[in-house]
């Protein structure tokens, strides 16, 4: 946890402040616009779920918020702040100090960020070394400490071990405790339990809540599971070809969601009492061609309650009265016609009486 509160610029500032941020590629087909304008907060100690399909956005946005974005070819606008601390435009020596202190990120595949010849209690190590100074026994037993906390069982043993001797799971284990080891104040998990196989799955989620209490983190995840952020976060957005197109409490924005493209998402997840035999709705038509997107709203041509104005123009995030809940719809569903009267689904599968408030 940071206490460099000396630093900060505005004491009284959510930890994590991001305004109108976009993030445009250049592509040889032209601009791709691939996170257009988004803004939210994060407080200490607060769990944001990020949710859209496939290809909304997400990645992007999250590796953009880190800083992580190549500066070839790719156009940032607008502004993030750790604790007051600007990302956008930052230079390399000050974006590493704030990954050393401040922010960590995991990613959905383990593999491809772990390198395959290097003993894992080496590789968690080498952050320890070379970011916090550690000496090498420090480090040693910082290292075995941080693999204990992940739960790794035999955490003497595995230290030694190579990541393609350890399972799916263990390997994001592994991530997680390497993210922990400067003690960030702000993790974010992008499609952490993707490709993890379900029990597996709920036991990582699980650790990263653990550890959030524990640790006393604010933690974005991302994902394109609603079933996974509706018992684990305290805010929600949801992002539709790289715009917010709704926002809120978790409980809100499940209970009583106005944009139609929420709604869609939340009948095409699988919940968790749901048997494996009921059929689940798919979205129809196709995410949108961010190189042509249109004037209007981006989900206009697969909605089922568009109207021309949709086509049209593009409607704003406006909010629907109950605090912090937004939505970008010029027709909105109502209150009433959340699914939990449907008989198709409702949120109480998702554990109503848990889902965050
Ligand atoms: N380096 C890149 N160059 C051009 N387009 C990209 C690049 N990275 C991502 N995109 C595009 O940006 C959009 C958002 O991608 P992404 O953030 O990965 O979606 P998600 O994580 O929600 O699945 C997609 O249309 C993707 O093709
Ligand atoms: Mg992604």
């Amino acid at each position: 946890m940071s206490t460099e509160t000396n630093q900060n610029n505005n004491p009284d500032e959510d930890f994590l402040v991001v305004e109108n941020l976009t993030t445009t590629f250049n592509t040889a087909r032209g601009p791709l616009p691939a996170v257009g304008g988004v803004s939210f907060r994060l407080g200490h100690n607060e769990t944001l779920g990020v949710v859209g399909e496939s290809g909304s956005g997400k990645t992007v946005l999250s590796r953009t918020i880190m800083g992580l974005q190549p500066r070839t070819n790719v156009e940032v606008g607008g502004s993030v702040r750790f604790d007051g601390h600007e990302i956008v435009g930052a230079t390399e020596a000050e974006l590493r100090e704030i990954w050393g202190t401040k922010v960590a990120m995991i990613f959905q595949d383990p593999m491809t960020s772990l390198n395959p010849v290097t003993k894992i209690g080496k590789q968690i190590g080498e952050s320890l070394h070379v970011r916090l100074g550690m000496s090498k026994d420090e480090a040693k037993a910082r290292a075995i400490e941080l693999l204990t906390l992940v739960g790794i069982p035999s955490p003497e043993e595995r230290y030694e071990a190579y990541p393609t001797q350890l399972s799916g799971g263990m390997r994001q284990r592994v991530m997680i405790a390497i993210a922990l080891a400067c003690n960030p104040s702000l993790l974010l998990a992008d499609e952490p339990t993707t490709g993890l196989d379900v029990t597996i799955q709920a036991q990582i989620l699980n650790l990263l809540d653990e550890l959030q209490m524990k640790l006393q983190m604010s933690v974005i995840l991302v994902t394109h599971d609603l079933g996974v952020v509706a018992t684990r976060t305290d805010r929600i957005i949801v992002m539709y070809a790289g715009r917010v197109v709704e926002m809120g409490r978790t409980k809100d924005v499940f209970k009583d969601h106005r944009m139609p493209y929420t709604r869609a998402l939340l009948e095409s997840t699988p919940r968790v009492s749901n048997p494996s035999h009921t059929r689940l709705k798919t979205i129809p038509g196709r995410p949108p061609n961010l190189l042509k997107l249109a004037e209007g709203c981006a989900f206009a041509p697969r909605c089922s309650r568009a109207t021309e104005k949709c086509s049209q123009e593009r409607p704003n995030l406006e909010p629907t009265g109950t605090d912090g809940h937004y939505f970008a719809c010029w027709n909105p569903l109502d209150n009433q016609s959340a699914p939990v009267s449907s008989s198709t689904g409702s949120t109480k599968e998702f554990g109503e009486d848990n889902v965050r408030s």
